[in-house]
């Protein structure tokens, strides 16, 4: 596979040069002319470069401060990065090797020094590469236009199915910003919430930080709570919510979120980004309506509609509209119907014992446990023959019977 190579100079020409001389050299290249937008770029799913080549001298950030950023963050710590410098002098040099950087190339850059230096650091780091450093978490967002339909619910108890189905930590994070209630639902009492943090330098957040802002549950799930009040959700903005992406992705196999019903920005972003959204719909007109018109919602701001799976949840007893009318107006089949269970849920929510730890074998918890598999499954193929959870052993049977 053709090696990625992120290129950053704030001189256009050079960076242009590079990209050329790299490409032309059989990489594949993404150049930037501010670290700081490359540090965002790095960020974004899909984007994993095997080596970043960086100038030391730029107005925005310096080399050293993005090579440092580079290394502290733990989705890219991992990334093999050459400095370019204007002078072979020696302190820079030190400089740059105290950051983190791995090797040295002086400007002008010399094409045949330039292929040697890049193949002798792909085919270290090759040998070197930690399994960590390519996984990426699972997102599952959990969304719908209309409130009161069990987002929260569901989001609480597919994050709980996750980690009893693999017996891995799964964070929850709880972006129904105005109203989250992620948290209530666990028994969970917050000290600190995103928007502790939204006033702090732009930086990404660092790995004891978050450690203390995932509020711990004793089923393995780590849940980032939703601003105490709507004032504070005002805070949240796409930059904050980018300071904890990267530890969250790279420190979870699966991240749940509870996208509320608003689409303000930073829900949308986290939306795209989501490797599918779970659409809820109560077998109701208002509710379905709600779904048609987030599929429209969807389809503009270009969300693949194969990522969004509807699920219908049945959050009264009867009466409801056909499972077949729903999935005719929404043009696809439900990944999972959840039926009414009236006791779980109230005793859930007074007791903050979600549905799922005391009712295990309800048809609920079932079909909540057979939306975890079916999400999972596929990516979780080669761990599923060790020593299966009894959760797992269920949802493998549900999913064979149906
Ligand atoms: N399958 C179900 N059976 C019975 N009750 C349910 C079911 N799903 C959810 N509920 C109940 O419906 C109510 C709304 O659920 P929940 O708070 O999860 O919805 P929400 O969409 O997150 O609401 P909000 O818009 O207020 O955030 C709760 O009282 C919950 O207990
Ligand atoms: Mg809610």
């Amino acid at each position: 596979m053709q090696a990625h190579i992120l290129v950053v100079d704030d001189d256009k020409i050079i960076s242009k040069t590079l990209t050329l001389l790299l490409n032309r050299l059989g990489y594949q290249a993404t150049s930037f002319n501010n670290p700081v937008e490359a540090l965002k770029w790095l960020q974004l799913p899909g984007n994993y470069p095997d080596l970043v080549i960086s100038d030391v001298t730029m107005p925005e950030m310096s080399g050293y401060e993005f090579v440092s950023r580079i290394r502290a963050n733990p989705l890219t710590s991992h990334l093999p990065v050459i400095m370019l410098t204007a002078s072979g002098e020696i302190d820079k040099k030190i400089e740059g090797f105290k950051v983190g950087a791995d090797d040295y190339l002086v400007k002008p850059v010399d094409r045949a020094e330039l292929e040697w230096r890049i193949k002798a650091m792909l085919a270290r780091s090759q040998a070197k590469t930690t399994p960590q450093s390519h996984s990426e978490a699972a997102i599952f967002s959990v969304f719908s236009l209309r409130g009161g339909v069990g987002t929260t619910s569901i989001s609480v108890n597919l994050a709980i199915a996750l980690a009893y189905l693999w017996n891995k930590p799964v964070s929850l994070v709880d972006l129904a910003l105005k109203n989250g209630h992620c948290a209530m639902m666990l028994n969970l009492k917050p000290k600190h919430t995103l928007s502790s943090i939204a006033a702090w330098d732009t930086s990404v957040i660092e790995a004891d930080t978050m450690e203390k802002l995932l509020l711990k549950h004793e089923t393995g799930v780590r849940t980032l709570p939703a601003p105490f009040s709507p004032a504070e959700a005002e805070l949240i903005t796409v930059p904050v919510i980018d300071r904890v992406w990267p530890y969250l992705r790279a420190s979870f196999p699966f991240i749940v979120v509870d996208a509320g019903s608003q689409l303000v920005e930073p829900n949308l972003t986290v939306l795209e980004r989501s490797h599918n959204i779970l659409l809820i719909v109560t077998p109701e007109l208002a509710s379905l309506k709600a779904a048609v018109d987030a599929l429209k919602i969807f389809d503009k701001i270009g969300i693949d509609r194969d990522r969004v799976l509807p699920v219908i949840n049945w959050v009264f007893p009867d009466s409801g509209l056909p499972q077949h009318n729903i999935e005719a107006a929404l043009k696809t089949n439900a990944a999972a119907v959840i039926p009414y269970n009236k006791t779980a849920f109230v005793q859930a929510i007074n007791t903050g014992k979600p549905a799922i730890t005391t009712n295990a074998t309800s048809k609920t918890s079932m079909a909540l446990a057979a939306l975890a598999y079916k999400l999972s499954g596929n990516m979780m193929k080669d761990q599923a023959s060790q020593t299966p959870s009894k959760w797992l052993k269920m949802a493998q049977k549900l999913a064979q019977a149906a």
